[in-house]
């Protein structure tokens, strides 16, 4: 296989690896980025770059033949999943034992999946999780620089309040209201003077045309619309797309060398490469990058990994439910994909949960009030190198998912205590399950800054290799966390750029 250098390696183009691939490439220095899935600029045959949630096909899911959308069924029918072909899709459901993560695969990693809610944390919180961190320099400098980058913007109230689009979330305020409960808006990357044109009919459709997870053609501003463009605007940085870095060594001369599997639409895996570099930069998302690192350790190839790789991970608190409405509380058919508000009882301290009100856009009234819950549940796992498949092994017990549903279910048994409504049964599955407690969209931790990393994202045990992405978070950051994210990549790159990259 023949080897290809560059000064740096970025290994993925989510938020982490974005921010060092900009910040490189501005500071002239040759970049190779190296992404395991697609890039998404070529429409198919519908002339459209990805597919909507009502009708998905083969580019909504990575290598499946059928969809796993986190919404199971409704009315205990599975109306929600559709089979597919198998393709590179842009959404991925990674499984282990009690726990399934979801993951954005192409270039811009997560941005081209998620739901564009851009929150900043409370900053009481950020210093809890991250006590060798600066709060005062990262909310004057970094995140307002993140926001500014990723191009954060917020609802117009007054549309907000008269639009039939959000009428699924004006009810779900009541509901709160009516509780006693804080309601907050939430800021956003998508861009809502394009979605107001959506709404008077002068715009394509995108939020208000049932994409997300499987991408948003219009409005959203993903990375490949920020942090990546302005990367590739240096002239310094060069993407490659359907590689997947499988191991990273060090050479005599402390150079690094990767190799990456380059695999084809079908999958198949059609040349392996090798890569060298002087700096490495892990941006794989806390998935990606703990597993590289893991096996780097426990193979060998990186022995001087500390014991802490791999350990610190956590979801978030997530987890998803539904409540039943009154027939008079209708919810709306038409419901714009981007949520704005969240239920903030963070305050709580016997019992904290920020609260997502999440749509559900069926086309159709369906009296569901959706709700994506981050609790602070401080259950935390670590992967281990499975030698048997070459992958890992996350340790995540139902019993720890438990803790997540058990505060979800406090606060929402509260909520329909006060409005006298019932949770919903048909959501997610067949057994009546009420909370789904067993995937996450915020997989946070397995190389926690200050514990497998110094307190700046380089790595123990050896120099110019760092980590820049959501693997940082100790587990939990009770907001969504791609703000915090590229916000901390942002301090890392100022840190490096400076300190170790003088000739
Ligand atoms: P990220 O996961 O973004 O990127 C990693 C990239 O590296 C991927 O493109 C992956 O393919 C690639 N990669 C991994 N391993 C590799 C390897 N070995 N070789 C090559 N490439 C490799 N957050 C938020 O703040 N607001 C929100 O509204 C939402 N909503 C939401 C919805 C859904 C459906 C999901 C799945 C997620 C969210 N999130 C979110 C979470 C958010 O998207 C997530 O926290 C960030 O994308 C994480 O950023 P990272 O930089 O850590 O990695």
């Amino acid at each position: 296989a023949a080897v290809e250098s560059a000064p740096a390696v970025v290994v993925g183009s989510g938020y982490g690896a974005a921010v060092a691939a900009l910040r490189l490439g501005q500071a002239g220095i040759r970049t190779l980025v190296i992404e395991m899935g697609r890039l998404w600029n070529t429409a198919g045959a519908d002339g459209k770059v990805f597919c909507n949630t009502a009708s998905p096909d083969q580019r909504s899911m990575w290598f499946r033949t059928r969809t796993e959308a986190p919404l199971a069924t409704f009315l205990w029918l599975d109306l929600v999943n559709k089979d597919i072909g198998l393709y590179p899709g842009v959404l991925d459901r990674v499984h282990f034992d009690n726990m399934s993560v979801f993951v954005g695969r192409g270039v811009g990693g997560g941005s081209l999946v998620n739901g564009s809610m851009a929150v900043t944390p409370l900053r009481s919180y950020f210093a809890e999780q991250f006590p060798t961190v600066d709060a005062a320099e990262m909310y004057a400098t970094y995140y307002p620089r993140a926001r500014a980058m990723l191009g954060v913007n917020s609802v117009d109230p007054a549309w907000f309040e008269s639009t039939e689009w959000y009428k699924f979330t004006r009810v779900s305020r009541k509901h709160a209201q009516n509780t006693g409960l804080k309601t907050t808006f939430v800021p956003s990357v998508y861009d809502f003077g394009y979605m107001q044109r959506e709404a008077a009919g002068t715009a394509t459709r995108s939020a208000l045309g049932q994409e997300v997870i499987y991408g948003n053609n219009q409005g959203k501003k993903s990375l490949d619309k920020t942090y990546l463009a302005s990367a590739l605007g240096t002239g310094n940085v060069t993407v490659h797309t359907m590689e997947k870095v499988r191991t990273i060594s060090r050479a005599n001369d402390g150079t690094y060398v990767l190799t990456a599997d380059r695999i084809d639409d079908t999958g198949k895996v059609v040349e392996t490469k090798q890569y060298g570099c002087t700096y490495l930069f892990l941006g794989g998302g806390s998935l990606g990058t703990s597993e590289l690192l893991v096996r780097a350790r426990e193979t060998g190839t990186l022995p001087a990994l500390d014991a802490s790789v791999g350990a610190g991970w956590g979801t978030n608190g997530n987890v998803m439910l539904g409540r039943a409405n009154h027939l008079w509380d209708t919810v709306g058919a038409n419901q714009s994909t981007m949520p704005v508000m969240g239920i903030d009882d963070w305050a709580n301290t016997a019992n904290p949960v920020f609260a997502e009100i999440a749509p559900l856009p069926m086309g159709l009234e369906h009296w569901v009030s959706l709700y994506l819950a981050i609790t602070k549940n401080p259950q935390r796992a670590s992967f281990t190198y499975d030698s048997a498949s070459g992958g890992v092994k996350l340790g995540w017990s139902a019993a720890q998912s438990a803790v997540s549903s058990g505060m979800a279910k406090k606060l929402f048994d509260r909520i329909n205590a006060a409005n006298a409504t019932i949770y919903r049964y048909d959501l997610f599955g067949s057994s009546n399950k009420v909370f789904a407690d067993d995937f996450t969209y915020h997989p946070l931790g397995g190389c926690v800054l200050g514990k497998a990393t110094d307190d700046y994202g380089r790595v123990k045990g050896y120099s110019k290799l760092y980590v820049t992405d959501g693997s940082l978070v100790p587990g939990n950051i009770g907001v969504n966390p791609f703000v915090t994210i590229t916000a901390l990549a942002e301090r890392t790159m100022a840190r490096v750029l400076v300190e170790d990259t003088a000739p």
